[in-house]
């Protein structure tokens, strides 16, 4: 037996199983690679789910983490220590629009933050109950607590779950009119959305809807909310993706890169709603922990780096354009989509629901690649990821299609 089939074996033996991972123990990282305990090395397309943005053990945030271990772990927020506080202050003023920030945990959890602003916000208006409706969008994917699933419009996520929480509206994603008609009871308190839906399927927002959605929110005083958790902190090439919409959100809410791999969320919230929630109105024990702020300001510095932006175009290009020509080779996709480095590719009729079968291809070459839905192949490689390895990426991804096109069965 090796190490990681005593590994797996613990897995399979100890761990909750709502998870269905590769059969492979990742044991250490650099830059867009990593090793598995096997001493197998793979090209990272995954990031983590779209988290280590700036690969793995970056300098900067192995500085700032041994740093900050060496001072001060935790204080709860009933004192304060200096990096959550310089945390806000960075996120503030790098969103532009922002005039307060909660941080928390994770992406549900800023979320969740998000919807109770949301319903008290309106509370303080006087609106009744029935009037703090929250509308999200069919594709959507905001996060697994109650509220977050519920916001989430897609029944699979929902099924075995209820009673669900009153209170939320779905319409479909990129389609201004059906936006109007939900809104048009004047009952809607808030519009939750991603500018890129991710899970959903890498769906980038047509402008004209998030535009749209914008002059709803205001003509129905409702807040506009985006999520920006896995498209944010410049995953799509601007800092936050709303930048590169030309539309400005009253919230937003982050978590994955924001700790390039510490588990941190943050809600950024601008001056209409930013006295919505009260002292002990709402709250969290780890939420802005020393240790996890001190890494996010590590990465908030490298991230918002022209460079580094540049650098998302640049690999978005080159990926765009490696993934044309292996289509142009295999004729497999139906479509090519996203924004910057979160690129989604559609796969075909012909191979309709082989995404998880391409991907334990990939595992076998040498790959780590991630999909959005059964039909989907989704890249969210770092975004300071190199020429070398976008190269290299492609050239395995290309053996793995041979592979599941000659028939081969996966190893799994
Ligand atoms: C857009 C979006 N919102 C929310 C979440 C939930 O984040 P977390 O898993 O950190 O709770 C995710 C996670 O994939 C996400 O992609």
């Amino acid at each position: 037996m090796t190490s990681s089939d005593a590994l797996l074996t613990l897995f399979d033996r100890h761990v909750l199983s709502v998870y269905s991972p590769r059969r492979i123990v990742l044991a250490h990282g650099q830059g867009a690679r990593v090793t598995d305990t096997e001493g197998r090395e793979y090209v990272d397309f995954g990031a983590g789910i779209a988290v280590n943005s700036l690969g793995h053990a970056h300098p900067a945030l192995v500085a700032a983490l041994t740093g900050q271990a060496a001072r001060l772990w935790h204080t709860s927020n009933v004192f304060l220590s200096a990096p959550p506080l310089r945390l806000a202050a960075a996120l503030v003023e790098a969103s532009g629009f922002a005039s307060r920030a909660f941080l928390c945990n994770s992406g549900a959890e800023a979320n969740e933050a998000a919807i109770k602003l949301a319903r008290r916000w309106a509370t303080a208006q006087g609106r009744p109950p029935e009037r703090r409706v929250v509308l999200t969008f069919h594709g959507s994917f905001h996060g697994r607590t109650l509220a977050a699933v519920t916001a989430t419009a897609q029944p699979k996520y929902h099924e075995g779950f209820e009673p669900l929480p009153p209170g939320f509206r779905y319409a479909a994603f990129n389609d201004p009119a059906a936006a109007e008609a939900a809104m048009a009871a004047g009952d809607v308190c808030a519009v939750l959305v991603e500018p890129v839906q991710g899970e959903g399927g890498v769906t980038p927002a047509h402008p004209a809807f998030l535009h749209r959605l914008r002059s709803l929110c205001d003509e129905h005083g409702a807040l506009l909310v985006f999520d920006e958790i896995q498209c944010g902190m410049g995953r799509t090439g601007h800092l936050f993706a709303w930048q590169g919409y030309g539309v400005v959100p009253d919230v937003v809410t982050l978590a994955k890169a924001l700790g390039g791999g510490f588990p941190i969320g943050a809600m950024l919230v601008g001056t209409k709603a930013a006295d919505a929630l009260q002292v002990g109105a709402h709250g969290t024990t780890f939420g802005g922990n020393p240790l996890a702020a001190a890494v996010a300001n590590a990465a908030l510095a490298e991230l918002s780096s022209p460079a580094l932006l540049a650098n998302v175009h640049r690999q978005e290009a080159a990926l765009r354009d490696g993934l044309l020509a292996l289509d142009a080779e295999f004729g497999l996709f139906d479509e090519i989509r996203g924004r910057g480095l979160m690129i989604g590719a559609q796969l075909g009729a012909a191979h309709a629901g082989a995404a998880a079968r391409v991907l334990d291809h990939c595992v076998a070459h040498g790959l780590l690649l991630l999909q959005a839905g059964p039909d989907v192949l989704r890249f969210v490689p770092a975004l300071n990821i190199g020429d070398a390895d976008v190269a290299e990426g492609l050239r395995r991804l290309r053996m793995a299609f041979v592979d599941y096109l000659e028939g081969a069965s996966p190893p799994r």
